[in-house]
């Protein structure tokens, strides 16, 4: 198998890719930041990674990494874990027009671009799975979040209707949907919640990548995986 993961210089998609290349799955590395890209390919000494710089609002860097995935597994089963993504918070009326254009353009529109490369890819191979890394607000309105609950819930959105129309073609996708989890994503936040509530980046990487790796039958199409304690 090989799997495309995005996000994969930190937080739940560095530890996703960790977790895949521990199951000796090939890796396709995404992130903006090289130097933390490289250091992510390194937790994934073991089986053949590639890792790719560059922004998911890009075409040409989803085309690319799919590219890659062609060359360096021709044959294998074909998997994505979309984990890209940005939160803010804050004053709705206070939010910068820029906050909110980064938002929707990395969690909604990067989302797109990934899906329609990867769908491409896999209906050539005859199916594939995606995982869509969303977040328990693509289903729960929170205060002060405006931008990232209209991203995410666009995202199940988005993710739903690709499955309707993919899957009758072989292509999976799950909607997965974590509570909070301690990464860098909170940092800087003027509120968060208690870190000892919050999951660990490792166990969502590990639910993560037990989804692609299974061989059932079924669909798993939404998952709600949630910290112990509740959301947040
Ligand atoms: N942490 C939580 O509590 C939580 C809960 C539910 C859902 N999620 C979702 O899980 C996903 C991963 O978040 P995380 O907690 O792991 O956060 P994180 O540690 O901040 O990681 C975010 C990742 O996304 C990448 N990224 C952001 N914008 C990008 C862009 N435009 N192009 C390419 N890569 C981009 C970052 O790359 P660089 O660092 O290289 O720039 C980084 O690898 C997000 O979609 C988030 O919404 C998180």
């Amino acid at each position: 198998m090989i799997c495309v993961v995005t996000g994969a210089s930190s937080g739940i998609g560095r530890a996703a890719a960790s977790s895949l290349a521990q199951r000796g799955v090939s890796l396709v590395l995404s992130g903006r930041d090289a130097g933390r890209l490289d250091d992510a390919r390194n937790l994934c000494a073991g089986v053949e990674t590639v890792a790719l710089a560059g922004d998911v609002t890009s075409p040409a860097h989803t085309e690319r990494l799919f590219e890659i995935a062609a060359e360096l597994g021709p044959s294998d089963k074909l998997a994505a874990v979309f984990a890209a993504g940005v939160a803010h918070s804050g004053d709705t009326l206070q939010l910068p027009e820029q906050i909110w254009h980064e938002s929707i353009s990395a969690n909604l529109t990067g989302l797109f671009l990934c899906c329609r490369s990867a769908i491409s890819a896999m209906l050539v191979r005859g199916g594939g799975h995606i995982v869509n890394v969303m977040s328990i607000a693509s289903i729960t309105a929170f205060p002060q979040s405006a931008a990232y609950v209209a991203s995410k819930q666009g995202a199940l959105g988005l993710t739903r209707s690709l499955a309707a129309e993919f899957r009758a073609r072989s292509v999976q996708l799950t909607a997965f949907m974590p509570g909070s989890t301690d990464t860098e994503l909170w940092e800087g936040k003027a509120w968060s919640p208690p870190k000892d509530n919050m999951l660990s980046a490792a166990d969502v990487g590990d639910a993560i990548a037990d989804l692609v790796v299974s061989d059932r039958k079924g669909y798993m199409d939404e998952v709600h995986y949630m910290p112990p304690k509740g959301i947040l």
